[in-house]
């Protein structure tokens, strides 16, 4: 594998629930693989009303359940240097993708995709469990682990 970390950035609306939950595991899926030191991971919003707060207690909760510690991630507003600065930037919905596509330049458009374009399921989106209840946020789990297992495997064998 090259030298040169592959630098991941995961984004949401407010970078409290799913986004940080995609965070989390993949950190950990990197950690339990050995990858920890070839992969970067990140997560940010493209909305900024959050900025500086801990992940949703809820989030947190549901990822605890499972064993996941989302309590380092503090939320961010993607900013204009993220898109030069990583190589995969993953959108949790279309929503996101679309933003995602008109704040970036042309020539980092190519970096921008679903992160469920890694899983192995029919979802497309992770959706958005603010308004609803438990079983949203475990549902988020679910999608997220299954696109975390798919998102390592590619790195690994394109690597
Ligand atoms: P997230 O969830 O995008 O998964 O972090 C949301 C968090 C906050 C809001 C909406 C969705 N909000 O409207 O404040």
């Amino acid at each position: 594998m090259s030298e040169r970390k592959i630098k991941i950035l995961l984004v949401c609306l407010g970078n409290i629930c799913r986004s940080p939950t995609a965070h989390g595991v993949l950190q950990r899926l990197a950690e339990k693989e050995n990858l920890a030191n070839i992969i970067e991971i990140d997560s940010a919003g493209t909305y900024g009303a959050h900025v500086g707060e801990m992940p949703d207690r809820r989030a947190m909760a549901a990822a605890s359940e499972r064993g996941y510690d989302l309590g380092f991630i503090r939320s961010r507003k993607i900013t204009d240097q993220d898109f030069t600065y990583f190589d995969y930037i993953l959108a949790m919905d279309h929503a996101n993708l679309a933003d995602l596509t008109l704040k970036s330049p042309s020539n980092h458009q190519h970096k921008i995709k679903l992160f469920l374009s890694y899983g192995s399921l029919q979802d497309q989106e992770v959706p958005d469990p603010y308004y609803g209840g438990k079983e949203g946020f475990n549902h988020v789990l679910d999608l997220v682990e299954d696109a975390a297992k798919g998102l390592i495997h590619h790195i690994k064998s394109s690597a």
